[in-house]
């Protein structure tokens, strides 16, 4: 199966549907590297200068350059083949997993048997946030919550290989680019800083919290998430990846864990993914969850510096059931952690430093912003 790492969890194709995600793979990298490119030309030599000619001036923000380009047939093409591919790419998943599912929560089942590293805590009870049960998330039909059946992982082993082949295999073998970025990045910068327990918050299937297990051995590590199906596969995929983490379900706005309980906690491109509302409450209870001197750092998407990029970066939100990353670029987001009482609130960029984490793929990303801040 290309070059995604197998593990026991990983959900196994056969021949066509195997031959389904890879044609979605390359279908995806063909618009992304041959159709996409386009639609800046057609900004470049047709919107902006038809803008110019009109009002004497540039487009002024990320709005009116939609306003224009949504007119223009090349960029509804793209448009239009940019959704079936995501469509296309859920579709061809989800028949493997559907397939294999009773033997995927068995060898789960199997797997959390004898002397797990980590553990799992469901909750039943608690409610998920409306975020998450207004749209399917990235067209991920149930998202990351919805159960159909007992054990249900269905959504995990789905976002697993999706993941992958969303980003053309751009996360890495294992899946962990993020993860990855994200410890490079603390120990180029924050390297005197205790870890002897760390957070992850939206951990989902515990992609990027392995990196953390893996370069911090002593620590205690939890991850935590709204959604089961996604621990379950989280806590199965780690143990199969001989990681001790210990997941629970647990809304990041308000977690069961006593005052001062962690180090470090981090996210991984989940603030993007709440609400305006929800946001203030994550940072206030990163506070009461930090030690004094603890450290919060949630990796997060680009923003876009000029409007076409901006207006390129807002596709997700309009097309993709991603509504709230557009309100995330456009949150004062630094003023809401320094609101929330945290020290130091910043963003910095956490490059993709192909050398110490030894892979390039194809220099898809520059590096990655993300929001820091510390507990006095
Ligand atoms: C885009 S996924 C990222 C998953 C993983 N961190 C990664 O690096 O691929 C965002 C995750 O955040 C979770 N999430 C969103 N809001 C949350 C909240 N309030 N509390 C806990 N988890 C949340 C979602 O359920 C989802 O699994």
């Amino acid at each position: 199966m290309d070059a995604q790492t197998r593990h026991a969890m990983l959900p196994e194709p056969n021949h066509d549907e195997e031959a389904r995600q890879m044609f979605v793979k390359s279908f995806r990298g063909h618009l992304a590297a041959n159709v996409a490119p386009g639609t800046r030309r057609v900004y470049n030599k047709v919107v902006a200068p038809e803008f110019q000619r009109a009002k004497g001036r540039p487009p002024a923000d990320k709005y009116e350059v939609r306003a224009e380009m949504e007119r223009q047939p090349y960029y509804q093409f793209w448009s239009a083949m940019q959704r079936a591919s995501q469509e296309l790419m859920w579709d061809s998943v989800i028949d493997t997993v559907e397939r294999t599912l009773p033997e995927l929560i068995e060898t789960a089942a199997k797997l959390d048997k004898g002397n797990p590293r980590g553990s799992l805590r469901l909750d039943p009870s608690l409610e998920i946030p409306k975020y998450h049960t207004a749209v399917d998330i990235h067209l991920q039909p149930g998202a990351y919550h919805s159960e159909f059946t007992d054990g249900d992982l269905a959504a995990g082993a789905i976002y697993d290989r999706g993941v992958y082949i969303y980003l053309g295999g751009a996360t890495g073998p294992e899946n962990d680019l993020l993860g990855r970025i994200l410890v490079n990045f603390f120990q180029e910068e924050f390297s005197d800083r205790p870890t002897a327990r760390i957070l992850d918050m939206g951990c989902a299937i515990g992609n990027s919290t392995i990196p953390w297990a893996k370069a911090f051995p002593d620590a205690e590590i939890h991850g935590i998430d709204v959604g089961a199906p996604v621990l379950r596969y989280a806590h199965a995929r780690a143990e199969a990846n001989e990681a001790g983490i210990h997941f629970s379900q647990q809304n990041a706005e308000h977690t069961d864990f006593p005052d001062e309980s962690f180090d470090l906690i981090v996210s991984h491109i989940m603030l993007h993914e709440t609400s305006h509302s929800a946001m203030p409450r994550i940072f206030a209870e990163c506070k009461r969850l930090l030690r004094p001197g603890g450290l919060m750092l949630h990796l997060e998407i680009p923003r876009g510096n000029d409007p076409y990029s901006s207006f390129m970066m807002d596709w997700e939100a309009y097309n993709n059931n991603e509504p709230f990353s557009r309100q995330f670029r456009e949150s004062d987001v630094i003023g809401l952690v320094e609101k929330a009482g945290l020290a130091k609130a910043r963003f910095e960029l956490a490059p993709v430093n192909f050398d110490k984490t030894q892979r390039n793929y194809g220099g898809a990303f520059a590096g990655f912003p993300v929001v820091v801040g510390e507990k006095a």
